[in-house]
C-alpha cells in the first residue's frame, strides 16, 4: 500500500450528502474515515450500520470505521461484514480487545485499536501484534473541529518505538485537529495515517486539501 494514508472524516461533511462527500475525495484520499458515535461512549450521536451499508454502495474508497461506541465486542464485526476495510474500536470500551481483533479479521476487515485522550498507551503495547492499526486520538473523542493537542504525540512516539521491534506493518493513525499546520509534527512523531475532517471538508476543494496534507506529511 501507499507509504502514508490520508483519511478524510465525513463527520465534517454535510450528512444529507454523504455520497457526494465520499466522491469528492476519490482519487485523492486513501481511506474514508467514518465516525460512528452512540451517545453513550461519547456525548454525540452520528451514524451507524444502515448508513455505512448504504454509503458502501456509493463509493470505491475503503472505509476506515472508527467506532466510538459502548459494547464494541457486540457491534464491531457488523461493520466488517458491511464491507469496512478497517474497523477501529476503543480500548476503553472493549471487553476483550484481542478476541475482538481476531473476530474482525475473521469477518474480513483489518483490526484497529483506538486510545482516547486520557488513556495511556503503555499498558496496551503488548496488544499491538494483534492489530493492523493503532489510532491515537490527538483530541478528546466526540466532536470534530477541536484544537490539536501536540502533547498527545508522545504516545505516537512510544507506540512507534514499540512497533519498531518486529511489527513494522502497524499503521499508527492520528485523529483530531490534523491540518496543514499540525500534520508535520504528527508525521515526525511516527504517525503514518492521518484523519482530517474540518481541514478537508471545510476547504473549498476537499481533494486538494487531501493532497496538501499528504505533501506536508511526506516532506
Ligand atoms: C472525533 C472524530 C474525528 C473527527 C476529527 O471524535 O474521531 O475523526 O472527525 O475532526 P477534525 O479533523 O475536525 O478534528
Ligand atoms: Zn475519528
Amino acid at each position: 500500500g501507499p507509504s502514508l494514508i490520508v483519511a478524510p472524516s465525513i463527520l465534517a461533511a454535510d450528512f444529507a450528502r454523504l455520497a457526494d462527500a465520499a466522491r469528492a475525495v476519490e482519487g485523492a484520499a486513501d481511506w474514508l474515515h467514518v465516525d460512528v458515535m452512540d451517545n453513550h461512549f461519547v456525548p454525540n450521536l452520528t451514524i451507524g450500520l444502515p448508513v455505512v451499508k448504504s454509503l458502501r454502495q456509493a463509493t470505491t474508497l475503503p472505509f476506515d470505521c472508527h467506532l466510538m461506541i459502548e459494547r464494541p465486542d457486540h457491534w464491531a464485526t457488523g461493520y466488517a461484514e458491511a464491507g469496512a476495510y478497517n474497523v477501529t474500536f476503543h480500548v476503553e470500551a472493549a471487553e476483550d480487545p484481542v478476541r475482538l481483533a481476531k473476530d474482525l479479521r475473521a469477518a474480513g476487515s483489518r483490526a484497529g485499536l483506538a486510545i482516547d485522550r486520557d488513556t495511556p498507551v503503555e499498558p496496551y503495547l503488548e496488544l499491538l501484534p494483534h492489530f493492523d492499526t493503532l489510532l491515537i486520538m490527538t483530541i478528546k473523542a466526540g466532536f470534530g473541529g477541536q484544537e490539536f493537542m501536540p502533547e498527545l504525540l508522545e504516545k505516537v512516539r512510544t507506540a512507534r518505538r514499540a512497533a519498531g521491534g518486529g511489527h513494522l506493518e502497524l499503521r499508527i493513525e492520528v485523529d483530531g485537529g490534523i491540518a496543514d499546520d499540525t500534520v508535520a509534527a504528527a508525521a515526525e512523531a511516527g504517525a503514518d495515517a492521518f484523519v482530517a475532517g474540518t481541514a478537508v471538508y471545510g476547504a473549498d476543494d476537499p481533494a486538494e486539501a487531501v493532497r496538501r496534507i499528504r505533501r506536508i506529511a511526506t516532506d
